[in-house]
């Protein structure tokens, strides 16, 4: 039986056999067995008079065993029901000198070294049933709301989107590669006959199918190689990507609103005691912190109050006013000052916006076309796009996304604005030339809302094994 189904039974002295690790063994006699299908673990009691002496030696934290007993009523304070083993069996011994996930408060950093055992702490077991069942959670919103799951290439050979550095796929022969008559790679000769790359987004092609199945959204790996070393950056992170025909950008920040909301009532629900669990552990965290760097709200606190207010829409033009007049602005504490309408909005001034001013969810819009993609419509005013991005209390942007210019000829002078080959995006353009329609999307960064969901800090902690600038391990 798996622990948290067995912990939800009554113990009547029936038999039953569990699998899992040990995480700690008491006085010869106390063993806690983790299955990991629940944060609880489950106490054991083992009659070590009549054990034989090595098979006791060899219960040791992190070995893994099958324990048979009665499930009986605990006699002992701290747990309410416990197993009287009547038979064990040690599949595999961890040795107590070199394995490092000891029952003691290891660091997180620690941790991350030991990131292939690191799932076996009770802070990691949590946070990753937190991030699976937030993914679920994406999958069955979408379905409801009658959306089609698609899946976009990882591998693409259009590196037209722009939003960020890409990684180069090559089949080629580092040590010997072939050249043209110019002297530059030749990639025609390379697997698929042309340069290409690993996806930044899956967007440009989820709007071709957005243009047929109406509502569609991607779930998957994207990749960047810029060299941000940072809580926030990933090189390898998941993104989720709706692209909605007929939709227009409040649609479009109606829906981001809806799903996020709903998500983490999901997780409320289905995840009580592990975010119970990481409520207490950010608590803890905090009271070794400055008063100045403590979160003004509890783990639980946070994600109700998410999901009980509305996000604050706020307009690009706006916020930059804002931000102008801010004390931080004026004294000259943020590292970029803002003086000027169109300048680019650093982390600093996302999280002034949210945390300090607005103390809320804020969607901002309406950017200046200068400083977004070339995908994103153009208002009338000729200056700014229809572009949205949410930020969120402690991530800073959580989402980013736009409706789309679906008119040809304006999208064709934006391509050519920004230097864009217009040759490499013709299927894209085509959309444009073949039943064109108003749609937008947006895409969500997964790991940005674990590290939400969980309260952790470092967006190392919420992946099983995250890929930054010079760390690719396991
Ligand atoms: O704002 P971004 O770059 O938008 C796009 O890629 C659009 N094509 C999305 C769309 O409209 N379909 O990225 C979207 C989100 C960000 O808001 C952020 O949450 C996350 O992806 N993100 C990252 N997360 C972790 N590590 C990184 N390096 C990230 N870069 C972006
Ligand atoms: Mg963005």
């Amino acid at each position: 039986m798996k622990i948290k189904s067995l912990l939800k039974t009554s113990a009547t002295g029936q038999q039953v056999t569990v699998k899992g690790w040990v995480r700690t063994f008491r006085a010869n006699r106390f063993i806690a067995l983790n299955d990991g299908s629940t944060l609880g673990n489950l106490q054991c009691v083992v009659d070590f008079e009549s054990m034989d002496e090595a098979l006791l030696k060899s219960i040791n934290t992190g070995a893994a065993v099958k324990i048979t007993g009665n499930y009986i009523e605990s006699q002992g304070k701290g747990q309410s029901y416990e197993i009287q083993v009547t038979d064990l069996h040690v599949y595999g011994e961890a040795d107590p000198e070199s394995y490092p996930i000891q029952p003691k408060k290891h660091s997180l950093e620690f941790l991350r070294e030991k990131a292939h055992l690191r799932v076996r702490t009770a802070t990691f077991s949590a946070v990753m049933r937190v991030r699976s069942a937030l993914a679920f959670g994406v999958h069955q919103f979408f379905r409801n709301e009658g959306f089609q799951y698609v899946n976009t290439p990882i591998v693409t050979g259009s590196d037209a989107e722009g939003a960020g550095e890409m990684f180069r796929v090559s089949a080629l022969d580092l040590k010997n590669t072939p050249l043209t008559e110019e002297g530059s790679v030749d990639f025609s000769k390379d697997f698929f006959g042309k340069e290409t790359h690993l996806t930044v987004s899956g967007q440009l092609e989820a709007e071709t199918y957005a243009m047929g199945l109406g509502e569609v959204y991607t779930f998957g790996p994207t990749f960047r190689a810029e060299n941000s070393n940072t809580t926030r950056h990933l090189a390898e992170f998941w993104m989720i990507e709706p692209e909605m025909a007929f939709f227009d950008l409040n649609d479009n920040m109606d829906l981001a609103e809806k799903f996020i909301k709903n998500v983490l009532v999901y997780i409320l629900k289905e995840c009580e005691e592990d975010l119970m669990f990481l409520d207490n552990r950010l608590k803890q965290e905090d009271k070794s912190k400055p008063q100045a760097e403590r979160s003004p709200m509890g783990l639980l606190e946070k994600i109700k109050f998410v999901v009980e207010n509305e996000f604050k829409r706020v307009s690009y033009t706006e916020a930059i006013d804002v931000l102008r007049n801010s004390k931080p602005n004026k004294k000259k504490k943020f590292k970029f000052n803002i003086d000027q309408w169109g300048a680019d909005l650093q982390s600093e001034h996302e999280r002034f916006l949210v945390e300090k001013h607005f103390k809320c969810p804020v969607i901002l819009y309406d950017y200046p076309a200068t400083i977004k993609a070339f995908y994103m419509r153009m208002n009338q005013d000729q200056k700014t796009v229809r572009a949205m991005d949410i930020l969120f209390p402690g991530i800073g942007e959580i989402v980013g996304g736009s409706q789309r210019e679906e008119r040809l000829e304006v999208l064709q002078e934006r391509i050519k604005a920004m230097g864009i080959d217009e040759e490499e995006l013709w299927w894209y353009l085509d959309l444009r030339r073949f039943g064109s329609a108003p749609h937008s999307g947006f895409g969500l960064g997964f790991e940005r809302l674990v590290l939400f969901a969980t309260g952790m800090s470092n967006i190392r902690d919420v992946i099983p094994f995250p890929r930054t600038p010079q760390n690719a391990a396991f």
